[in-house]
């Protein structure tokens, strides 16, 4: 699908530094370009409000991880987090209660089913499977440290705005909307309970699990969050160090398994980074030691992930040399090492 659309790219080598900042801005811009008139893909409808979104919309953003932010298209545009909050909401337990506990409780092995699979919790007895998916990232909001719900929403509240370096709000629009219909969630919680694999109130921790995909981003926060992880946890704008570089390591490889659920494997095999997609359209990528893109365009495909989002990152994984499977004999790295 996406070898063809770029196979008049050069493929450069993922070894070395990204290339000299203005080829960066260039390239950044030429990817809006290439795929804003792109006419694929159905918006959200499945949160009442996500519908109303403006199909043609379309942000770029690349952030080194020296602090270079380069934006093309609508990357100043605010919406929802939505799934893209669980790369970061996991990345903060394990910073609090260490990977191995994660591990054993939630799991890192996709599912190879939708997001909001409830046969998945059914056929892997009781086991989440993975923190990207609704199952797993509500078993992992109840792993936040926090006495109470709202102790746990101010925990995330501040570490995804500590990533952004930003304060981030929530969308309350989003929020009722989705709080209105997520009746899915909610059994999907209730199920984890029954399995005795939650400790907490179920529906308490489905409302700070809505209220943490209802955070309103950019595609340029998006490209932000995304340098920290590829920083060893370092905000390169701030400077803060927000979580540990263990921690990316540890979240960084579950999105290279499950970060776009069941079409995670085309995903590797075309663009080769990890990466966070979700339904209101945005997406993360993350390439590390260099920086990440962020992606925003409401279209999505069957599985839920931007259509133009992927078609952008696949042309800047070429062009960029990020791919971290494009290897090259030693001296012939090309023009990026
Ligand atoms: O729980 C949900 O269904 C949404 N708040 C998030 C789903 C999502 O973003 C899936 N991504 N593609």
């Amino acid at each position: 699908m996406f070898e063809s659309d770029v196979e008049d790219v050069a493929q450069r080598s993922s070894t070395g530094l990204l290339p000299a900042q203005d080829d960066v801005g260039d390239l950044v811009a030429r990817a809006h370009a290439r795929y804003g008139g792109l006419d694929e893909g159905t918006v959200a409808d499945y949160i009442p409000v996500l519908a109303g979104a403006d199909p043609s919309w379309f942000g770029v953003s690349l952030c080194g991880a020296d602090g270079a932010v380069h934006d093309a298209g609508d990357s100043g545009i605010a919406f929802s987090i939505q799934s893209i909050s669980k790369a970061f909401v996991f990345a903060l337990v394990c910073e609090a209660i260490g990977h191995e506990v994660v591990h054993d409780i939630v799991g890192v092995n996709n599912t190879g089913l939708p997001f909001n699979s409830v046969m998945a919790i059914e056929l892997n007895g009781g086991s989440p499977m993975n923190p990207m998916v609704n199952a797993g990232a509500i078993a992992t909001t109840a792993l936040v440290p926090g006495a109470s719900a709202e102790d746990k929403w101010q925990a995330i509240q501040a570490g995804l705005s500590r990533f952004a370096g930003r304060a981030l709000d929530v969308d309350d629009e989003v929020y009722r909307s989705e709080s209105g219909t997520n009746q899915r969630n909610r059994a999907i919680a209730r199920l984890l309970e029954s399995y005795g694999r939650l400790g907490h109130d179920p529906l308490e921790i489905v409302d700070v699990y809505t209220r943490q995909c209802a955070l309103s981003v950019t595609a340029r926060d998006l490209a932000v969050m995304g340098a920290t992880l590829a920083a060893g946890g370092m905000n390169p704008l701030t400077g803060e160090q927000v979580v540990a570089a263990e921690v990316c390591r540890d979240t960084l490889a579950v999105l290279a398994s499950c970060g776009l659920y069941e079409r995670t494997g085309e995903w590797m095999f075309e663009i080769g980074l990890p990466a966070k997609s979700g339904v209101s359209g945005g997406i993360v990528a993350v390439v590390p030691g260099k920086g990440a893109l962020g992606a925003f365009s409401p279209p999505l495909d069957a599985a839920g992930n931007s259509v133009r989002g992927q078609r952008a990152c696949a042309y800047l994984s070429r062009a960029l040399g990020l791919n971290l499977f494009a290897s090259a004999r030693p001296g012939q790295e090309g023009p990026s090492s």
